[in-house]
């Protein structure tokens, strides 16, 4: 199904983002319409969070007592609270709960799964003949599975005589356990560490051995990636939402390919560049009003940074490649997602640029950090966190149709959803209908507040009146 967003320029064709066409649409949101707005919604999560503060303002209910089952949205991590969640009290969630993990959310978010879930997907599109689709989703490094992989990549490391490689434990996070090599020594040598660190009868821990990406594009002089975030709120039908906002991660040090032992170089984790910028004492050496956010610039400042030197359309078209390398992660893995209509997501996608403009998809984190690391990282994700809710929208108040809600817009709903406007994400006069590109708007401008606030008002607007509504939705409306 394909989808058409509205044209940003206009406000009131902004709001006319509540299509209602389709006739087989409507009827399934009478169950959503459940009207909760001036029921109380209640949540569980049972750690401090940006997450519990943005229930809170929005005058949400915590449960904390773990015998209440009478939660709307439990906020878990994965493992077993997730388990307990969703298998908890053996009773059928109602269909108005959710979670914020699939079950098997590791299909996308262990490193060794994902790109076997990429390869598996590339070679399905080679035998249907779709070579371009496949060329399209060629998305991650040439990536081996340690220790079941080893003998193939030792072949493979021959043929790539001089590569840079790098190892990382496939379910990890925050640049733990990972080193670069080059000589086939070191691995030998760090795997005959490992074998000699190994307790009995704990299984053995699985790494990746990826290409290193030797060419990133610097911005003066140092490497960064992106992290941007993606809402998936149903895998059958797949239905995708990217944020607007996201950021760049910088590293601290100069990028210096003949000094691959240094993690500041290389690793653009958060936690890493904190780090290397604090003192003995933990606190941080980089003074100054901009100190604190040297390692991080909003995707926005990034997008002006690359416009300075490209035309608008080279960085649009950039744009649209990372939702490509987006959706082709997401479609490769939505055979083996077990879709629950009480699941959702929100990932974290770590994408890397190399200097020719390209994306590469690194790894997906199922649970990115939400805590600030300053005042502006606080409200980008205190802000994400409050659109994720207005999607779910327990309180009743959209339509279910819409292709923007605040930060948000919808890419895929079973299908690509486009906009007509060329450079969506800067918003210029220009707007041609024969153009077709992903309504996505990486980077671009995010007057949340000023939208919700508008579709809002119309969508009561036209509840009021009923206009161009059918029986079958009038019959909802009426419900609100
Ligand atoms: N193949 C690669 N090429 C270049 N840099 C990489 C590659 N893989 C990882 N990195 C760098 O290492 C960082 C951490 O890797 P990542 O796969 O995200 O693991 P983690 O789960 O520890 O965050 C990335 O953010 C990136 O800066
Ligand atoms: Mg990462």
């Amino acid at each position: 199904m394909q989808r058409i967003s509205e044209n940003p320029q206009n406000i009131s064709s902004k709001i006319e983002m509540i299509q209602l066409s389709d006739e087989g649409k409507k009827s399934c949101d009478c169950r959503k319409k459940q009207n909760t707005e001036d029921k109380v919604v209640k949540f569980r999560c049972d750690f401090l969070s940006t997450q519990v503060k943005v229930m809170l303002a929005r005058g949400w209910t915590q449960i904390v007592d773990p015998e209440d089952a009478s939660w709307h949205l439990w906020w878990c991590d994965t493992g077993d609270m997730l388990r307990q969640a969703l298998d908890g009290d053996r009773r059928k969630l109602s269909p108005h709960q959710r979670v914020p993990h699939f079950r098997n959310h590791y299909e996308l978010t262990r490193k060794n799964y994902l790109y076997r879930n990429l390869k598996r997907y590339r070679k399905a599109l080679m035998r249907a003949g779709k070579t371009a689709e496949a060329r399209i989703s060629d998305v991650m490094p040439v990536t081996f599975e340690l220790p079941s992989d080893y003998r193939l990549f030792v072949e493979e490391y021959h043929k790539q005589q001089g590569a840079t490689w790098i190892v990382k434990p496939v379910a990890s996070s925050r640049g733990k356990g990972i080193f670069l090599f080059r000589k086939l020594k070191d691995l030998v040598e760090w795997k005959s560490k490992e074998v000699k660190l190994q307790q009995p009868g704990i299984p053995i821990e699985t790494y990746v051995v990826q290409r290193y990406i030797d060419n990133p594009y610097l911005v003066a002089g140092r490497k960064f990636d992106l992290r941007i975030y993606v809402l998936v709120t149903s895998f059958h039908p797949l239905k995708v939402w990217l944020a607007r906002e996201g950021f760049a991660r910088l590293c601290g040090q100069l990028f210096d390919l003949e000094n691959i032992d240094d993690n500041r170089v290389h690793l653009t984790n958060t936690a890493i560049q904190l780090k290397a910028s604090q003192n003995a004492d933990g606190i941080p050496s980089v003074k100054g009003e901009n100190g604190e956010r040297n390692c991080k610039w909003a995707l926005s400042k990034l997008r002006d940074y690359l416009i300075a030197y490209y035309e608008a359309e080279v960085v649009e078209n950039l744009m649209q490649r990372i939702a490509g390398v987006i959706m082709a992660s997401l479609l490769a893995v939505q055979p083996a997602m077990m879709q629950d209509r009480n699941c959702f997501e929100l990932y974290g996608y770590d994408i890397l640029l190399s200097d020719d403009l390209r994306p590469w998809l690194l790894e997906i984190n199922a649970s990115p950090a939400l805590t600030g690391t300053d005042n502006e990282d606080q409200r980008l994700k205190s802000d994400l966190v409050d659109d994720v809710l207005n999607v779910l929208d327990f309180e009743g108040r959209f339509s279910g149709h819409e292709t923007r809600i605040g930060g948000l817009d919808l890419l895929w709903d079973d299908g690509p959803v486009w906009t007509s406007c060329p450079y969506p994400g800067i918003c210029t006069d220009a707007v041609s209908n024969d153009l077709k590109r992903l309504n996505i708007f990486l980077g671009g401008i995010n007057d949340r507040q000023k939208q919700l606030a508008l579709l809002r008002s119309q969508l009561i607007e036209k509840r009021k009146t009923g206009q161009n509504y059918s029986p079958t939705v009038q019959y909802c409306l009426k419900k609100i």
